[in-house]
């Protein structure tokens, strides 16, 4: 509300100022009070607003002024370009999932789930409580609070079978969000230069961290139910990589998931070529039909590198994820995060493991299950009446999106221009693949805002597929 009205405030008085001469004064924060029927506070607000914007000056005691025009005299960087030489490698910038969305526009775009979707009232409760915790004032260890490690390391004991040894506490580091523990994986365990194996599609995210690492990514084509244990193994054969990133459970964008049989097929293959597996468990928390099979559970002998975050599922604020790994690997991990970013913020750390804790987090799971399974109903049932010619690649046992393709005729840029254009936002498919795409793919999250507005979303992109085909 309060925010509402003190921008209001800010687009009048900014109509103002266009009109007025520098150096014109403004009314007084007495009469703007008066004018708009707001608090002081929210008047002071609008005025810090306009003169971060260096629309005004305010002298105290004085009053507050239209700023003064300065000539604009065109900034030179050119020194840059010779300090700054060709990149070693180029990381592409603005990944279309994190476009912001204009506030009308029905987003099937972006990645992160909509405030309905989180705990938010623990979430709240956990930060109110983390503040007056002793973690709010201090340095927490370099691998984390030792309950968050101990709870992380849980979480997948429940997914290894008699015989295998669990991973303890011991062996988790925390992590300020998977995305930067992938950066450091890459760099710790493969190394510029070096060769590392991808889905072909996978996330994007893991492309930005092996470009930033220098490192070379090999894809390995991955369907609805994983790769094919034969390719990867003529994979690592003609590299001679030895590493393969991967998402068994809800992959980002197919929303595939492992076998229980696929898992133990890849795993021998990682094995025989004496090989990490990097398993992304982005997607832990979002089951929908299923329950996610960790890979990592089956593996005592350090094969399997396990990145597990809670961003998604706790809340976007509370950037805490963990990565699992045992032996010399998890030492070079460390020794890497040390050198990124020494700890993570133990406040944020004691808010995650409050939530995670409360009795109240398995009831918000099962309520997120049936949520997520009546949303992606709502847009599967929506497109197929409306935009039948999208053909949907699986159904996901879990996850947060659907991955299209569109008819081989249609024309990728031009649909996403064009859906943009009538108010629905989509995520091409190209930033999935590693290489050339296999076809045109978008992919659908359906866990954006306002999932009343799918089958609107679903009739505006079937008459742009029409139209275009
Ligand atoms: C597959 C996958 N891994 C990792 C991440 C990054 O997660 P975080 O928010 O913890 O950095 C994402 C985010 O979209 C993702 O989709």
């Amino acid at each position: 509300m309060g925010n509402d009205s003190s921008n209001r405030i800010v687009e009048e008085l900014r109509r103002w100022i266009a009109g007025a001469l520098p150096g014109a004064r403004l009314p007084s924060t007495r009469e703007l009070v008066a004018r708009h029927a707001a608090s002081p506070v929210t008047v002071q607000a609008a005025l810090r607003t306009l003169t971060a914007q260096g629309l005004i000056d305010s002298r105290p005691g004085v009053g507050t002024f239209v700023r003064a025009v300065r000539t604009a005299r065109p900034l030179d960087f050119d020194w840059q370009t010779a300090a700054l030489r060709v990149p070693h490698t180029r990381i592409p910038t603005g990944p279309a999932a994190m476009r912001p969305a204009p506030p009308d526009a029905i987003a099937l775009h972006a990645g992160y789930p909509d405030g309905e979707l989180l705990p938010e009232r623990l979430v709240r409760a956990a930060l109110t409580r983390a503040a007056r915790g002793s973690t709010a004032i201090s340095r927490a260890p370099v691998a984390g609070l030792p309950d968050l490690q101990a709870w992380f390391a849980a979480e997948i004991t429940t997914a290894v079978p008699v015989g295998i040894t669990p991973p303890t506490a011991n062996d988790v580091i925390v992590l300020p969000g998977s995305q930067s523990g992938l950066s450091s994986v890459f760099r710790a365990l493969v190394g510029s230069d070096h060769a590392l194996l991808v889905e072909s599609p996978s996330y994007w995210g893991a492309f930005l961290a092996a470009a930033q690492a220098g490192v070379r990514v090999v894809p390995v084509p991955s369907g609805p139910t994983g790769p094919d244990p034969d390719d990867l193994a003529r994979a690592f054969q003609e590299t001679g990589a030895r590493a393969f990133y991967a998402q068994p459970n809800y992959a980002n964008p197919t929303g595939a998931q492992w076998s229980r049989e696929r898992a133990r097929r890849i795993l021998d293959v990682v094995r025989a070529n004496g090989a990490f597996l990097i398993e992304d468990d982005w997607a832990h928390d979002f089951g929908i039909i299923t329950d996610p099979l960790p890979v990592a559970g089956l593996d005592d002998a350090g094969h399997v590198v396990y990145l597990r975050t809670l961003t998604k599922s706790v809340s976007p604020a509370i950037r805490i994820a963990a990565v699992i790994a045992r032996g010399p690997a998890r030492e070079r991990i460390i020794a890497d995060r040390g050198a990124a970013s020494m700890y993570v913020s133990g406040v944020l750390q004691a808010a995650a493991l409050d939530v995670v804790t409360q009795p109240g987090w398995h009831t918000h799971l099962r309520g997120l299950r049936q949520q997520l399974r009546a949303r992606r109903d709502l847009l599967i049932d929506s497109m197929t009446e409306h935009a039948p010619t999208a053909y949907l690649t699986g159904v996901p046992s879990g996850g947060l999106n659907l991955w299209y393709r569109l008819p081989d005729a249609s024309d990728l840029s031009a649909f996403v221009r064009e859906c943009e254009e009538r108010g629905v936002l989509v995520a091409p498919g190209t930033e999935w693949f590693p290489a050339e795409s296999a076809g045109h793919f978008i992919r659908l999250n359906y866990s954006g805002v306002n999932p009343g507005a799918f089958p609107e979303a679903a009739r505006i992109m079937g008459g742009v597929l029409r139209r275009a085909v």
